[in-house]
């Protein structure tokens, strides 16, 4: 039998207009942050509901400069889920405050809420919350909390465009939200993000914070008040996420056609946990089953190659990393966290995949597994 072409466990679809758009401003003289981050930070803003939108070079630094805007600093706390990329937790140090990480529900491998107010202390400043895979984390039962414990929310929905709560759309209403669209998520810009907000006021110190602290005065000068970095996005990238906005909802339609497949294509007698079947509320910016116990996550994935097809890993259990191990966490301390992260894999899931694909995906599984490649 002949090899498929390689199929990737993701793939950005960018069309021919937006090719063309990327063109123009290049050819236009002005290619970093202009009238294009302009347009797409009015276009997002008019998605969530009028809210203050505004663009960065990526979701880490909007992260970094959300926290900045809630007042976390030097010894503050912020909860979060230890089952996300470390830019989660990595941002909270990066403003010197202190990461308290509370284990994950095993049904959403979202941060548990039954588990989250008791890891609330004096100095707890923020909750951090982030929808794995697109899956919102609960929002009435989250922002409950907040409110009686008087905490701001700075919402990693990086992987959560499009995805809805209670009939919204996440961004749409809540504190401060961030998304990535970085190449792999469900609208990219190559890499960048966005940050919704409260105020214009929250806006303009955020545009300061991007950009060296900066003020442009009306005579012409400048001034500098606060302390800034350099994370404004160009308008390159954001012709790329004008070109991609208006088809985020049909790339959600398709990514849910497609996990409906793999839901009913996939071998449930291999022993693989299947990821919550959640038509309501997710984005299905992944597809991600648990490896039945035992299984080789490496060996899978090396089987899963020789198949041609890409398997992805989103993401081990971030308090087990090198960094945070040095701040004292160490195993046992978030199991469900911890076995999911070890026995989770990404399977193909992007809007130009066909429908034989995911055969495809659940046929490889399945002779992988038989084969007993992954022991
Ligand atoms: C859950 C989560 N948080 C944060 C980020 C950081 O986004 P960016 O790569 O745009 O900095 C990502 C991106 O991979 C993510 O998936």
């Amino acid at each position: 039998m002949s090899l498929q072409a390689f199929l990737p466990f993701t793939r950005p679809s960018i069309d021919e207009a937006t090719i063309a758009e990327v063109g123009a401003v290049l050819r236009s003289g002005w290619i970093t942050t202009g009238p294009r981050c302009k347009a797409l930070e009015a276009a997002l803003s008019q998605r969530f509901g009028g809210r203050p939108v505004r663009l960065a070079s990526s979701a880490t630094a909007l992260m970094e400069m959300a926290l900045r805007l809630a007042g976390v600093g030097t010894g503050d706390e912020v909860i979060t889920t230890p089952l996300s990329w470390v830019a989660t937790a990595n941002v909270v140090i990066a403003v010197g405050a202190t990461p308290v990480f509370v284990d994950v529900d095993p049904a959403t491998r979202n941060i548990d809420l039954n588990l989250l107010e008791a890891a609330i202390t004096p100095r707890t400043k923020a909750l951090l919350p982030v929808d794995l895979a697109g899956l919102p984390v609960d929002r009435d039962r989250l922002y409950d909390i907040a409110q009686r414990h008087g905490l701001r929310v700075v919402e990693d929905a990086a992987q959560a465009m499009g995805a809805r709560w209670g009939g919204r759309e996440i961004g749409s209403f809540g504190d401060l939200v961030s998304f990535s669209f970085h190449a792999n998520k469900n609208i990219t810009s190559a890499e960048g993000g966005c940050l919704v907000m409260n105020t214009e006021a929250e806006a303009t110190l955020l545009e300061k914070l991007r950009l060296q602290g900066v003020t442009r005065l009306a005579d012409g000068e400048m001034d500098v008040d606060v302390l800034g970095g350099k994370s404004n996005l160009t308008d390159l990238a954001a012709a790329v996420g004008l070109g991609q906005l208006p088809l985020l909802d049909s790339f959600n339609i398709r990514r849910a056609d497609l996990a409906r497949r793999y839901f009913e294509g996939f071998d449930r007698s291999l022993g693989f946990t299947l990821p919550p079947a959640d038509f309501e509320h997710s984005n299905w910016h992944m597809f991600q089953p648990l490896l039945p116990a035992g299984v080789k996550r490496g060996a899978f994935i090396a089987a899963m190659k020789a198949e041609n097809i890409g398997v992805g890993v989103h993401y081990p259990a971030m308090h087990l990393f090198t960094l945070y191990r040095a701040r004292g966490h160490h195993e046992g301390q978030y199991p469900h966290a911890e076995d999911i992260g070890s026995r989770t894999v990404t399977l193909p899931l992007f809007p130009a995949m066909a429908d034989d694909d995911v055969d495809r995906v659940c046929t490889a599984v399945q002779r992988v597994m038989h084969a007993g490649l992954a022991r």
